[in-house]
């Protein structure tokens, strides 16, 4: 496991925000698996359960706001990180209309104090986390590249849009590549993924979270979109651009430090409805009904990244299908719900990797 990324992440001071959450969890686990030390900035967990407590890790967690600049300032004066990876937000669309200004706050404001921690404390690498939605959704059949413009229809799609902005502008004003080495030691990266999905998220208004708790207490769940065509990845998928962007910002590859768009192929856009199909057959309790209510808010139907850039220059690839990110995703909760709190994601982990070896990705290190 720690050959992987060229071996990189081992014993580097790794700071996760977000790490009681479900991507940061995930990604905190993987990071010291590789021997990396790693600190976890965030406010507590988001759910109960969740994911971070389940894995009872050795990692130092600090329980912060990252709206609080003083104490991100001394949590990174302690620990000094080598890279940082900033994923904390307020990731929901439907709370972002009822909470618009904790969503800009935190997710606009926050990051910018988290990107001034880093400023202060000269932070080697910082791996920004966007989204999918924080491009000008024209809903149309092709993909977003990553030179197309931001905007964002709803209150957390638009503050995705203005953090995104934001890296820009500090990658312009004090981390310009062309000013490494002589003004600063930093390099930005930017990271958009999509909708993600996999073991441990119990974060509300979510599709496969809404129907694994149904399922659990025997309840129908309500479908909303049913149409909706929407990207499904595995979170270990988005998660392995993430290490892997981390890895040549760590090499000071300078070229790196920009947007990068980690989403799946084509096959794994599908509609709603077609999830719910591919969940029953690996959790045939499942029952469901679709929610035809008209005053639904606006989510945006149809949004696909194209990824060439990643596919070309960091020869980053899908490791699952839409098949097996599904069938190991319920059998993670299908196993947490019906053997004892048992969870798999350490298999999940181990399986990934060696089924990236097979198909030859560069990260897994052959
Ligand atoms: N899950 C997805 O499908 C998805 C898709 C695209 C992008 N993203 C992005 O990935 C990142 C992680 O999302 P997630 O799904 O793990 O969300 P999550 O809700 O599971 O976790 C969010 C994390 O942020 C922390 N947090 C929230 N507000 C904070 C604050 N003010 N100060 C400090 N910590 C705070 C929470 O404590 C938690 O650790 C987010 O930036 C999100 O926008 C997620």
């Amino acid at each position: 496991m720690q050959n992987l990324f060229s071996g990189i992440y081992k014993n580097k001071i790794v700071l996760v925000t977000g790490h009681t959450g479900f991507k940061g969890s995930w990604l905190v686990y993987w990071l010291t698996i590789m021997g990396a030390k790693v600190v976890g900035y965030s406010l507590e967990a988001p759910t109960t359960p969740n994911h971070i407590e389940l894995l009872n890790l050795d990692i130092d967690s600090i329980i912060g706001d990252i709206r609080d600049l003083d104490k991100l300032n001394k949590t990174f004066e302690a620990y000094k990180p080598d890279i940082v990876f900033h994923l904390a937000a307020q990731p929901l669309v439907r709370f972002s209309y009822e909470n618009p200004i904790e969503t800009y706050e935190t997710n606009v404001m926050g990051t910018l104090k988290v990107f001034e921690a880093c400023k202060k404390a000269n932070v080697k690498a910082i791996v920004n986390i966007t989204s999918d939605k924080a491009y000008d959704n024209k809903e149309w059949i092709w993909g977003y590249r990553e030179n197309d413009p931001m905007g964002g229809y709803d209150p957390y799609s638009s503050s995705k849009g203005c953090a995104d902005l934001l890296a820009n502008s500090y990658r312009n004003s004090y981390f310009n590549i062309k000013e490494y080495k002589k003004s600063h030691t930093t390099l930005l990266a930017t990271c958009r993924a999509g909708n993600v999905i996999g073991g441990g998220d119990w974060a509300q208004d979510r599709l496969i979270t809404d129907i694994m708790l149904s399922v659990s207490q025997n309840k129908k769940v309500s479908i909303r979109n049913p149409y909706a065509t929407r990207p499904w990845q595995h979170v270990l998928e988005p998660l392995s651009g993430y290490l892997h962007i981390g890895q040549k910002l760590l090499e000071e590859k300078v070229e790196f430090g920009e947007a990068w768009n980690f989403g799946p192929s084509d096959e794994g856009s599908i509609t709603v409805e077609e999830v719910v199909n591919h969940v029953k057959k690996h959790w045939d309790k499942i029952n469901y009904e679709i929610n035809k209510d008209e005053k639904q808010l606006h989510e945006a139907n149809l949004l696909k990244l194209d990824c060439s850039k990643a596919h070309i220059l960091l020869k980053w690839k899908d490791v699952w299908d839409s098949e097996t990110t599904f069938e190991k995703t319920v059998k993670w909760y299908k196993s947490y719900y019906e053997e004892n709190k048992n969870i798999l994601t350490h298999n999940d982990l181990v399986n990934f990797i060696a089924d990236a070896k097979v198909k030859n990705i560069e990260w897994a290190g052959n």
